[in-house]
């Protein structure tokens, strides 16, 4: 009973996700339980969009549409139909999360970035123990960001957001350069990454795709280079345990997975949506169930 039918009225609240292909998604699953799971008289599905423009024009003007997420390749295009952008998703240029205010107003969020970020944040936290001051454990901290895509610009101005000294290191040089001046931050290649230790217990958030799935041998950063890290987190979840992941643990640093990513930001999206915090050990169990 994925959609929960018996509970569906007219005024019965409608959440979706949007996206080209769109039927692989987990998220009507983990929605509809979380709504289940208190209660609430909503429905989440799956939308099959082509032409972006066009599904929001008739969503705003639905009244029992409430909020959708939205997946490839609709997170940038989806920008122009909204009425409120939060300000970092703008910077990023992407948004995944978008709720309709009663008023039919369209008020945009990326979730991506906020569930990293706390990920790294809570892992930080667990490193320092519980006598942390106020404010986030990233501030005033080195945080090298591996990779200038829409993963690596989601990082790069969460992790400025919250006051770290941001680097980005790419391959290719100039979108090094392009994200790192946006953000404030350095720029560098690969290659210079790897010597790169002005410092020690630094920061590292690789979202470039070394290490993916089917090539699991590669790493982007050799375990010598790992040891100035006091924290290693990885945006690749398949394998959940990458190469970098497995080197990181090994030399000490606290390891922040890419399945945490994915769940945090659900999680936000839940709040958005609904006002209430998630079911959170509902949502992991379900992820786990159904990797
Ligand atoms: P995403 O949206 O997931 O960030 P993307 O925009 O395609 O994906 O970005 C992929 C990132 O992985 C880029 O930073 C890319 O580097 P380039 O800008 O030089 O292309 C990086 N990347 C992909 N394959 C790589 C490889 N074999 N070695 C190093 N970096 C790689």
């Amino acid at each position: 009973d994925l959609y929960n039918f018996r509970l569906i009225r007219p005024d019965t609240k409608v959440y979706g996700i949007i996206g080209k292909p769109v039927g692989h998604s987990k998220s009507p699953l983990l929605f509809n339980a979380a709504f289940k799971s208190v209660g609430l008289n909503a429905v989440y599905l799956h939308f099959l969009v082509d032409d972006v423009e066009k599904f929001f024009n008739t969503y705003s003007a639905v009244d029992f549409a409430s909020g959708c997420s939205c997946t490839i390749p609709h997170k940038e295009a989806a920008l122009k139909c909204m009425d409120e952008i939060d300000p970092i998703a703008k910077k990023i240029g992407a948004i995944n999360n978008i709720v309709r205010r009663p008023d039919g107003t369209l008020t945009a969020f990326n979730t991506d970035y906020i569930g990293a970020i706390t990920a790294i944040e809570d892992g930080l936290r667990s490193l320092n123990g519980s006598a942390t001051a106020l404010g986030s454990p990233l501030a005033g901290k080195l945080f090298i960001v591996l990779g200038a895509g829409g993963a690596g610009k989601s990082l790069a101005y969460g992790a400025a957001q919250k006051g770290a000294r941001v680097v980005v290191a790419n391959r290719t040089f100039e979108r090094a350069k392009e994200l790192a001046d946006k953000v404030g931050g350095q720029a560098m290649t690969l290659a210079e990454v790897e010597h790169f230790h002005p410092e020690e217990g630094m920061v590292l958030a690789n979202t470039t795709s070394v290490g993916m799935k089917p090539k699991i041998d590669d790493t982007p950063l050799s375990k010598d280079a790992l040891k100035h890290y006091c924290l290693v987190f990885d945006a690749i979840y398949t394998p959940k345990d990458t190469r970098l992941l497995i080197e990181a643990r090994d030399t000490g640093a606290v390891i922040v997975y890419g399945t945490e990513m994915l769940i945090r930001q659900g999680f936000e999206q839940y709040k958005n949506f609904t006002g209430l915090p998630a079911p959170e050990d509902l949502f992991r169990q379900l992820m786990e169930k159904h990797a």
